[in-house]
């Protein structure tokens, strides 16, 4: 499900903005290079020791120091007491008019448009370029114009996004990609870069690290169609039927986790492959559900919590018609007129209370961990009892923040086999990787904890070996 993908793609916006400030960083980035709207899903992997952004070579060590700084600000910012906003109509409602005014892009001429709705509807718009193809320092501002994610969620999430994307010396692949040459790519990075790089692995495939089973809207990578671009209209039409007829027709996050818990049986009975891990399933898929229900919403004076109706999220999805009559047509993700944005921001912890609400008080199955053995409905669930690790077991998994621990834990575990499949150099991206994590454990003050393992097996191989959606890609978090 590239929504994921495109969670990572604000993120990395957001991150960018949030470190900016800091001088370093802005004397190394160019904040002014290409970068088409789906450069994300195109990057290819590359290794080394230096981070290439906008055409510089920044030192891994430098941009550790960057995300460290950046995290610990985010966590400061989502613990500040919130003071309760007001309805404010200027600073809140999006401009569709004169400059901003929807036009679709034109694919003949070489537009380019990524997986996200969200994303797509800002280059519809001008917020960002409407060829697609905009500079960090564009994303950064179009972003933060209209949806109001916190600079802590981003900055988690682009550090995932980075590392996993296989970005960490590429963060600005679209410089690769050449300003639309066609025929650049990611060898000619390694080229400029001369001997500092390592020797590029296949990338065998973002299954599980960017994308993921089960999206509201999309299909999966492995499932019989793997179209995971495009809006499914049967999903879609489900999604919709759930407040079709309602009095007052209002896709809150309740509505979207209804259809959340449907979809994931469905995708259970459809998908052979189907997996549903700690990070990539829990943590992943149900953050990108939950962006959904609290930033698309309509946030005006009468509902300061928002609003999304069903012309709005017809609008956002690119779909269009009478309700029983409903078409999507590719590229056509719109902002409603007369449209306000969220009030205040929307931080990590924010977005942590939103996911216990509804996959563990709410919706427990949506706090499994497995997938399908055998085919279709042979979905075999992990008993959290049977993790072995110190901290972590069935009793205590919900105490304070052990839940989102446990998946940060997984994430820290899996890592070196994921990032082996990515780069044929690890041990920088991995320090890396290591030390933002650590900020996070500090901050949701995790439990010491012992490797997470099964009857002796760590349980990154026990998945593996358990699952075939996640042998499919050689692993999966
Ligand atoms: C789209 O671009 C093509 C090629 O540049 C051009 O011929 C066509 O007129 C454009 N279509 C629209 C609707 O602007
Ligand atoms: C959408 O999903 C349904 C149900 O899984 C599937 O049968 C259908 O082929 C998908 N449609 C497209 C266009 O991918
Ligand atoms: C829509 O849902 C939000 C969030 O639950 C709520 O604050 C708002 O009042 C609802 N609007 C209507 C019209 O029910
Ligand atoms: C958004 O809310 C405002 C204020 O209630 C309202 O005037 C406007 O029509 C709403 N927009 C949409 C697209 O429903
Ligand atoms: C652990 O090993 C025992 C003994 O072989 C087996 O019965 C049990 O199913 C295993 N547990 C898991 C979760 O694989
Ligand atoms: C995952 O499982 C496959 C097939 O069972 C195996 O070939 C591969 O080596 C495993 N990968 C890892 C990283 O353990």
């Amino acid at each position: 499900m590239k929504l994921v993908n495109c969670v990572s793609f604000f993120v990395f916006s957001q991150t960018f903005h949030h470190v900016s400030a800091l001088p370093a960083f802005a004397e190394n980035v160019d904040m002014h290079a290409p970068v088409p709207l789906d450069a994300f899903k195109k990057t290819s992997p590359v290794a080394g020791r230096t981070a290439e952004i906008g055409g510089h070579h920044i030192p891994i060590e430098h941009w550790a120091t960057l995300m460290k700084d950046s995290l610990l600000d985010g966590f400061a910012e989502s613990k500040r007491p919130k003071k309760r906003s007001t309805f404010d109509p200027v600073a809140q409602l999006i401009d569709v008019h004169g400059d901003h005014e929807f036009i679709m892009p034109n694919f003949t001429a070489g537009d380019v448009r990524g997986p996200c709705p969200g994303l797509n509807t800002l280059s519809n718009h001008n917020y960002l370029p409407r060829n697609g193809i905009a500079s960090i320092a564009q994303y950064i501002e179009a972003t933060q114009k209209v949806w109001n994610m916190g600079p802590d969620i981003s900055t988690i999430l682009a550090v995932y996004g980075t590392v996993f994307g296989g970005n960490i010396l590429s963060l600005n692949p679209g410089v690769s990609i050449g300003g639309m040459s066609s025929s650049a790519n990611p060898e000619q990075i390694l080229d400029n870069a001369g001997g500092l790089l390592g020797e590029v692995r296949g990338l065998s495939g973002t299954h599980n690290t960017f994308e993921v089973d089960g999206s509201n809207t999309r299909n999966d990578r492995y499932d019989p169609i793997g179209n995971v671009d495009d809006t499914n209209m049967t999903y879609f039409g489900r999604l919709f039927d759930k407040q079709k007829d309602a009095e007052v027709p209002n896709y809150t996050l309740d509505v979207m986790f209804e259809y959340a818990i449907d979809r994931w049986y469905q995708d259970i009975s459809y998908n052979p492959n189907f997996i549903y891990l700690p990070w990539s399933g829990w943590f992943v898929r149900n953050a990108a559900i939950i962006f959904s229900g609290e930033l698309f919403g309509n946030h005006s004076e009468e509902y300061p919590d928002g609003i999304l109706t069903k012309e709005a999220l017809k609008s956002i999805y690119g779909v269009s018609g009478p309700d029983d009559n409903m078409v999507y047509t590719k590229g056509s993700d719109r902002i409603p007129e007369n449209y306000y944005k969220r009030p205040e921001l929307f931080l990590f912890m924010d977005g942590a209370k939103d996911l216990v609400t509804y996959t563990i008080l709410k919706y427990p199955q949506l706090f499994s961990i497995g997938g399908n053995t055998n085919g279709v409905n042979t979905f075999t669930g992990l008993d959290f009892a049977d993790i072995t690790g110190g901290a972590f077991n069935a009793a205590n998994l919900l105490e304070g923040n052990n839940a989102l621990c446990f998946a940060f834990q997984f994430v820290k575990e899996a890592s070196p086999n994921m990032l082996s499949s990515l780069y044929a150099t690890i041990g920088p991206i991995l320090e890396t990787l290591t030390e933002a994590l650590d900020v996070i454990f500090l901050s949701l003050d995790c439990p010491a904890y012992k490797d997470l393992s099964v009857n002796g097996t760590d349980l990154f191989s026990y998945f593996n070996a358990t699952y075939p959606g996640a042998a499919l890609t050689n692993g999966a978090m």
